[in-house]
């Protein structure tokens, strides 16, 4: 049987919650920290009684912190729901315990992800009553969700509306929503607010680099250089991060020589080129294909004694795997260990990626494991992309044993897992397959992920075809009650 929440520990009776020995006494060592949150968080995943959990969580035994709640929260990022639940419980029922300004924002960037606005508002003036005021950060967090759900104009008006939360805009903030509709490619939205209210907020340098980052994150060079001229006859003068971020856009929109030409003007203007600059150059060149000179430039940065960064290394070893062959990247990759570099989850990721492409799947589990020794992971992004490898060999059961370790670890499966496990159970064309993919289909629901109706339609159109009328129906209902159903069906 598929379980869809393996047990994570052995049940925990009502009252016997084992917590670490110096748990209780009141200043908790870091690493208890993270020994109780696992455990709490363990205890809250599996806890089908929401009575007995209420009655764990309020023992005089835990000694709550805005640390531990946070932590909590962060490892039930991908159970928003239950996360939701547990901060609500703590605030309605604790006698004493109070949340932080920083546990209120994880909740709200939680409740904002699930579009629950409604909570999102509740919670935001349980701040205020609490005296604890709604910062800056928490207005970003509501903006950035709103813009993630395709809801620029709200993100707007939640900015404009701070000052009724008593939190008063500033150049910071209004830099804040800027970069927040940049970096969501709402560069257009951006722009005009920008024009509007810069005069207001008396625009500076990070202002102008914001709006000339988002037009080359759409591939506008053109309107990212207009916006540098703009900025000089403002009288800001471009600084070395500009002129980074003018390189990257040309480089991202495949302007390779413009880029390169750039590249060699800020060294005859003798600009202080930085490790950002080199990183860029060399990330650039790789991915077109030019590892030669993507190398050259490497070697040229260590010579003109310029430290190249984690960053570095990472984008060096990706254009490697994609563009040249997995070996040589793997030796980078030890260069970088030998010369005492720290590699992270991203260096990881890029090479498991690059092993799995060459279809050296073992390898890639290798590395995995060297990831836990290293203590940076495996994250969900690992995760992901050696399920997708092991998918499209149509290893599925491998896929799914991963996708069985994550339920039961410290990082829960996110809506791309789901989404490329249900893909997966197509493939096959085994009516038990498509029995599992229903089964993710409910267990991701109930976790706050929103399939596409798209997703929807093919699961249940697979369990009629294999004559499973009646799991179908189920489906049918759990796609009424989310509001995505076909058109055709009524219920
Ligand atoms: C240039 O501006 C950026 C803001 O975009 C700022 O973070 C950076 O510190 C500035 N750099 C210098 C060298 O002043
Ligand atoms: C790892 O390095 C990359 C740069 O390649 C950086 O963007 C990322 O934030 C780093 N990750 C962590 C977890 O520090």
């Amino acid at each position: 049987m598929f379980s869809l929440l393996p047990k994570l520990a052995p049940p925990l009776s009502k009252t016997a919650l084992h917590l670490p020995k110096s748990f209780s006494t009141t200043t908790p060592q870091p690493q208890d920290t993270t020994s109780a949150a696992a455990i709490l968080t363990n205890l809250i995943l599996t806890s089908t009684n929401p009575k007995s959990l209420t009655q764990s969580l309020l023992s005089p035994s835990i000694n709550w912190t805005p640390r531990l709640v946070d932590t909590i929260l962060k490892q039930l990022w991908n159970h928003g729901p239950k996360a939701l639940q547990f901060f609500h419980l703590l605030l309605h029922n604790h006698p004493s315990y109070i949340h932080s300004v920083s546990s209120f924002d994880h909740a709200i960037d939680i409740a904002a992800r699930l579009r629950h606005y409604a909570t999102v508002f509740t919670l935001l003036h349980r701040m205020r009553s609490l005296r604890l005021h709604p910062t800056p950060k928490t207005f970003a967090i509501i903006a950035e969700r709103y813009v993630a759900a395709g809801k620029p104009d709200k993100a707007l008006k939640i900015f404009l509306s701070m000052h009724e939360h008593g939190c008063f805009q500033d150049l910071h903030s209004f830099n804040t929503i800027l970069d927040v509709l940049c970096k969501a490619k709402r560069v257009e939205k951006a722009c005009n607010f920008f024009k509007v209210l810069r005069g207001k907020f008396k625009a500076d340098v990070i202002s102008y680099n914001i709006i000339a980052n988002g037009w080359c994150l759409i591939k506008r060079t053109n309107r990212a250089l207009e916006t540098l001229k703009e900025m000089v006859e403002k009288g800001l003068a471009p600084n070395l991060t500009t002129y980074n971020i003018m390189l990257k856009g040309y480089f991202r929109a495949g302007q390779i020589e413009e880029g390169w030409k750039f590249f060699l003007e800020m060294k005859k203007r003798k600009c202080e080129i930085d490790v950002v600059t080199y990183t860029t150059v060399v990330h650039g060149l790789g991915v077109a294909g030019e590892i030669k000179r993507a190398r050259k430039v490497f070697d040229e940065m260590v010579r003109e004694g310029v430290l190249p960064s984690v960053a570095t290394y990472n984008a060096l070893i990706q254009v490697l795997c994609k563009k040249d062959c997995v070996e040589n990247a793997v030796l980078v990759f030890e260069e970088m260990l030998r010369k005492g570099y720290a590699p992270n989850s991203t260096t990881y990721n890029v090479v498991i990626r690059g092993l799995c492409h060459k279809e050296q799947m073992d390898r890639a589990i290798e590395f995995m494991d060297k990831m836990r020794d290293d203590e940076c992971g495996p994250n969900v992004q690992t995760y992901n992309i050696v399920i997708r490898y092991f998918c499209d060999a149509g290893e599925i059961e491998k896929g799914l044993e991963l996708f069985q370790k994550m339920s039961c670890g410290d990082c829960l499966p996110n809506l791309d897992t789901y989404n490329i496990l249900i893909s997966a159970m197509f493939v096959r064309k085994k009516p038990n397959d498509l029995v599992v993919a229903g089964k993710l289909l409910i267990e991701m629901v109930d976790r706050g992920f929103m399939p596409r109706r798209l997703t929807f339609n093919r699961v249940l159109d697979g369990l009629l075809l294999t004559g499973n009328q009646g799991f179908a129906k189920g489906i049918l209902r759990l796609q009424s009650r989310c509001g995505r159903l076909p058109r055709q069906f009524k219920l």
